[in-house]
């Protein structure tokens, strides 16, 4: 069987609204996505995820859709699409659009319908309860706050919704839904996309009134029609699932090798481990190495061979990387550098985030007025209302906010950092004087390099994309070691997790017939790591070693 493009790819996702403003409005559109492909094919990737561009009333940030088959005005229009299909063709980078599949916004003309009358075609696209004003069917929670059930007088009903109230549920349970769905799927795949990220999908076949959010008893069934329906027709396609309550087991249905779902998983467990949950409020936690070790390589291991996952530090819903455990002072190249190889050595297809390529850190604004994400708005008003103080509301939102991903993309020096002459949407980081894309494309020693280099080296290296990974060192608890072996040839990653020097060993075999692929110091001593010093070694294996 010929192995798929996507195993040994590395896809770059886009946020529309901050990557580049062509027509300075303050917004990100498509005409500025066009303008800035030869970076990102100077960069390396295959292909580019771009969040949602689809007409929305913008409430979520465009994961409210209320028209699947036409683009947002702010983004541009269908024009503009079919441009930016073309210019990626000629530079062979593929793209991959955000499906947004288990709610749309309440202004799509189905809601519209839907509220009408209990008997009108579309209500049963949406899920409903009777009930009496102020008693909700039951007491599920939205994942935004709140319930998630909203009243309608005029039904005398309520309907639900995982997220903001302005973005009901679909009722998968429906035939009529998800066939609409793949037709508009079918659609997108005959204008030449080639990929799908699959918004939220292990919530789609949620069981309101057995309070089922997370992988419903259907789910996979659901998830193997649509497959089958839709990205099976183009063994091309690539499809990532967003499945943040997924364990092992149901990743391997995802992602299993016989294609009969999605080609890989995009979970949060190592994202996750440093949160605390109370009152649907999120804790962060310090950091812990081991924990981090046991996650990463628990999917390692257990995927090899069966399933595949997604690499992942950033993305739009994340703080950024070098500020999530606070290195991004005196060592932000080093340990930007340093987690990008701890990551780019694993199994799975690496995905980077805008900005994180160039080492780009979390923001800090001072009022929440600055602040943009609903999700943050709500946390803020959710922690007052339980007795927070505003500083402590701010201190989180600073340091988990979804907001940090989605400042403005760091081009260069000019005004507003080169992503518009406008008034930016969102403020941008005022570090861009010192992080931006101009500097660093100069720079041989950048951040932005270093990622360029480790993506050639997946392509030159299938040790990368098949290797076998077992973890090192284990109890280590200053450092990150791991192994990837196939048959004929090894890798071995070392990664510093501290800022001073650590003790650290490395395979004699390594240091004494292998090379160093790349590292983040320019001189180091084989059995010691410098602060977030990271390295990569590679080996070809002898003859008799695998007798
Ligand atoms: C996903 C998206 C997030 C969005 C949510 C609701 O988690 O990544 O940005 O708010 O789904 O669509
Ligand atoms: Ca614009």
């Amino acid at each position: 069987m010929e192995e798929k493009w996507w195993k040994s790819a590395v896809i770059y996702q886009i946020y529309p609204k901050s990557f580049q403003d062509s027509n300075d409005d303050g917004i990100g559109d498509i005409r500025g996505i066009i303008s800035r492909l030869d970076y990102l094919e100077e960069l390396g990737i295959d292909a580019i995820w771009i969040s949602p561009i689809y007409r929305s009333p913008q409430i979520d940030s465009g994961y409210d859709i209320s028209d699947y088959q036409d683009i947002d005005p702010i983004f541009g229009n269908m024009e503009d699409m079919d441009c930016l299909i073309e210019e990626c063709n000629k530079r062979h980078i593929r793209i991959i659009m955000d499906l947004v599949l288990n709610h749309s916004s309440d202004q799509h003309k189905w809601f519209k319908e839907a509220k009408k009358s209990k008997d009108n075609p579309y209500h049963d696209y949406y899920i409903w309860r009777d009930g009496k004003e102020g008693e909700v069917p039951n007491n599920m929670m939205a994942y935004f706050g709140g319930s998630a059930w909203e009243w309608v007088p005029e039904l005398k009903q309520y309907y639900f919704h995982q997220f903001t109230p302005e973005q009901p549920d679909l009722n998968w349970h429906n035939e009529k839904v998800r066939q609409e769905l793949y037709q508009m799927i079918c659609w997108w795949m005959d204008k030449g996309i080639q990929g799908f990220r699959l918004d939220v999908i292990d919530l789609v076949a949620k069981e309101p009134d057995l309070c089922i959010a997370e992988n419903g008893p259907k789910l996979h069934e659901y998830v193997r029609e649509l497959s089958r329906n839709t990205f099976q027709k183009n063994p091309e396609i690539v499809t990532v699932g967003e499945a943040g309550n997924t364990g092992v087991e149901s990743a391997l249905l995802f992602s299993a090798q016989d294609g009969s779902e999605l080609s890989m998983v995009f979970q949060f467990e190592h994202m996750d481990m440093a949160h605390k949950k109370e009152n649907q409020i999120n804790w962060v936690l310090p950091f812990d190495l081991l924990e981090l070790k046991d996650i990463l390589s628990k999917w390692q291991v257990e995927l090899y061979g069966k399933g595949w996952n997604s690499l992942f530090w950033d993305n739009h819903d994340q703080p950024r990387i070098v500020s999530r455990w606070d290195t991004d002072s005196a060592y932000r190249e080093k340990s930007a550098k340093m987690y990008a190889m701890l990551l780019h050595g694993m199994q799975g297809t690496p995905f980077i985030y805008q900005g994180e390529e160039l080492g780009m850190t979390n923001v800090s604004f001072d009022s929440i007025e600055d602040y943009r994400d609903v999700a943050a708005k709500n946390l803020y008003e959710r922690m007052l209302g339980r007795g927070y103080t505003k500083e402590e509301a701010m201190e989180l939102i600073q340091k988990d906010g979804r907001d940090n991903a989605r400042t403005p993309m760091q081009w260069d020096k000019s005004i507003h950092a080169g992503f518009t002459k406008g008034t930016p949407w969102i403020m941008e980081n005022p570090n861009y004087q010192e992080i931006n894309a101009e500097d660093e494309r100069k720079d041989p020693d950048s951040v932005f390099h270093f990622y360029r280099k480790l993506i050639q080296l997946r392509k030159e290296y299938s040790i990368f994309v098949e290797g076998k990974y077992s973890l090192q060192d284990k109890e280590n608890k200053e450092s990150f070691s791991y192994l990837r072996s196939s048959d004929t040839e090894e890798l071995y990653v070392v990664c510093s997790f501290v800022n001073h020097c650590t003790r650290v060993s490395v395979p004699k075999r390594f240091l004494e017939n292998g090379v160093l692929l790349t590292g983040n110091y320019q001189e180091s001593l084989s059995e010691q790591l410098q602060p977030y010093e990271g390295r990569i070694y590679y080996r070809k294996k002898n003859a008799e070693e695998n007798e």
